[in-house]
């Protein structure tokens, strides 16, 4: 995820082209570039933040009425000079920023290198510079629609020519991109809030989508180059609302990010009826020198990590174990040469994580980092990385970087799973064929979000919620009491459900709310019993059930049902729902959601 911001008029572009990157620093913040046609093509680009690159320009004369701006999310590349956007071709007339990530980009890449190209940066994009350049004739537009044929993935480019400066062109494929209308001037950006102070006249554009932004004119067209229409939107939203993308928190805004985050975090990893992930190196030989696995992490992250710990001794059949990174470090643990220690964290700063990444490297364990931010120090002190893409997380509570590490981990494990030849080729094809539908079941959910929030409206006077949930359920359950807590503020407990009657049952009031989390199929009847003493007790029972398991309607207060997917599958999806009722719970009580008292985002301290 990158900000992109593009204008073309009679004014000075560059202090437009900064105000936006300013208000879209919270899409990306590692580094940040603008490239401007006046009487030469010029670029100007830094690692860090906006400020910073406003610092390097102060040394810098860079007139023209074009131009195009980008804050990047570093995805292919650490986050340097060099990998910071606007990228240049080889020959330097063609430059481009983009969004996204180019799946083939490697292959495209040695392609080029054979035809004798110099490449200069370690990114995906600069192969998109490279590919415009031999396409190009004297129509960049023809150029740009010849590259976008030979690129898979997803992206949002832009891209100007030192040849042509009465234009430029942009593209989408599954990242975010509009166009802005002004009088003798135009814009494009990858959110609307980095053009709204200028134009209010939004054209969205759709996937495959390809534009032709001139002083006067935008004209779209389809992938062909036939001429299309787009309706002109007028967008009469706040900055600050739309920064939020019109919804009212950023907590909101990445739940129901979810479906897209699924898909970008399978990119490359799940084709073909094939699971695999190109960027680890692991041999046969040490995956079967493997005793034990442990998967240590904190808060949100930890929580993925009880997930791995399931699935890896069932898939894998290797003893796992999942840890607080505050207590695996404090403790004498039994590691080795032939231990596997996964290190699981969003921001990769997380001091006991990295802790517990050191303790765990000095004793001999093998570690993989499963990590969103490209560059952090965990992703530098582990030995291979494996990314989860979900792009910037503001809210502190975690969201959708637990659903994709929990995608991540599972992949990984059925990756390993298949190399160890613990897994059949039917079943891997199964389980790809499951991936696939997922996107398309998470938004059914979030688009469900109304029954949540209505079922919530119904629990102001309660004091006291316990999730409870068996095997994947009971790891979910985890996650779901935490997200109530750090938010909402109410007392919340994960739970085994049949460890409920060992202690919590002697709680249970109609004051308290029980969150049943029966979607793992094989122990459905046993959760339902435990529900039964719940309700024995006067307690209300707010179900998360799969679909077509109708029973539990006669024995839970209110059902909501997730679709089906497989089990182990499931939980990916089935946390939106349990992030749901922390979101609107706190909401009803009116509670600084994206800031919960006393927490924050990355905790670099022990
Ligand atoms: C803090 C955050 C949590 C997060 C945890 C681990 O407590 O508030 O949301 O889960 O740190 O963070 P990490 O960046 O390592 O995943």
């Amino acid at each position: 995820m990158c900000g992109i911001v593009g204008y073309i008029g009679n004014k000075d572009a560059l202090p437009i082209l900064i105000d936006g990157l300013k208000r879209l620093e919270y899409r990306g913040y590692d580094s940040a570039g603008v490239a401007i046609i006046g009487d030469d093509l010029k670029v100007v680009k830094t690692q860090g933040r906006i400020s910073d690159l406003e610092n390097k320009l102060k040394n810098e004369e860079l007139k023209g009425s074009i131009g195009l701006g980008h804050t990047r999310w570093a995805t292919h590349g650490v986050p340097n000079d060099v990998n910071a956007h606007p990228h240049l071709s080889e020959s330097k007339s063609i430059v481009v920023i983009h969004n996204g990530i180019i799946e083939n980009y490697l292959e495209l890449k040695k392609m080029l290198v054979k035809e004798g190209r110099t490449f200069r940066t370690d990114t995906d994009t600069e192969v998109i510079a490279y590919l415009i350049e031999e396409f190009y004739e004297g129509d960049l537009l023809k150029a740009v629609k010849k590259t976008v044929e030979l690129l898979e993935g997803s992206y949002a480019i832009a891209v100007m020519s030192k040849n042509e400066r009465d234009r430029f062109v942009a593209v989408r494929k599954d990242s975010p991109l509009v166009a802005g209308l002004g009088q003798g001037e135009n814009f494009i950006a990858s959110d609307i809030p980095a053009i709204l102070p200028y134009t209010k006249n939004i054209i969205i554009l759709e996937n495959g989508d390809i534009i032709d932004v001139r002083r006067e004119s935008i004209n779209v067209y389809d992938k062909n180059l036939n001429l299309i229409t787009r309706n002109i939107k007028r967008i009469d939203w706040r900055i600050e609302d739309a920064q939020k993308g019109g919804f009212k928190h950023f907590m909101l805004k990445e739940i129901f990010e979810e479906p897209d985050v699924i898909r970008e975090a399978m990119r490359g990893r799940v084709r073909d009826a094939v699971v695999e992930f190109p960027e680890l190196n692991i041999s046969l030989e040490y995956l079967k020198s493997i005793n034990q696995v442990y998967f240590v992490a904190c808060g949100t992250a930890y929580h993925a990590g009880v997930f791995g710990k399931y699935l890896t001794e069932k898939y894998l059949r290797i003893p796992a174990q999942a840890e607080v990174a505050s207590e695996f470090r404090y403790r004498d643990p039994v590691i080795d040469e032939h231990t596997l220690l996964f290190v699981i964290s969003q921001s990769g700063e997380t001091t006991d994580t990295l802790a517990a990444l050191r303790f765990g490297k000095e004793k001999g364990a093998r570690t993989i980092g499963i990590a969103n931010v490209v560059g952090s120090s965990v992703t530098r002190e582990v030995d291979q990385v494996v990314y989860i893409h979900a792009g910037p997380e503001i809210a502190v509570a975690s969201t959708k970087a637990y659903v994709a590490q929990v995608e991540v981990i599972l992949l990984l494990i059925v990756y390993f799973a298949k190399l160890l030849g613990k897994l059949t080729k039917e079943e891997e094809s199964n389980i790809v064929n499951d991936f696939q539908k997922l996107e398309e079941k998470a938004r059914s959910i979030v688009l469900r979000s109304n029954e949540i929030a209505d079922f919530v409206s119904t629990t102001k006077s309660i004091e006291e919620t316990f999730y409870i949930g068996r095997n994947l359920d009971f790891a979910l359950s985890l996650e779901g009491a935490l997200k109530l807590k750090e938010i909402s503020y109410v007392h919340a407990e994960g739970y085994p459900a049949g460890e409920l009657k060992h202690g919590p049952l002697a709680l249970v009031t109609p004051n308290s709310l029980v969150i049943a989390v029966i979607t793992y199929g094989p122990l459905k009847e046993k959760t339902l019993s435990n529900i039964k003493e719940v309700k024995a007790r006067g307690g209300k029972v707010l179900a998360i059930a799969q679909e077509g398991y109708n029973t539990i309607e006669e024995v839970a207060d209110r059902v909501f049902y997730v679709p089906k997917v497989a089990n182990d599958i499931g939980p990916i999806i089935n946390v939106i729902p349990l992030q749901l009722i922390a979101y609107y719970m706190a909401e009803a009580r009116g509670l600084d959601i994206d800031k919960p008292r006393n927490l924050a985002k990355s905790v670099t301290v022990e």
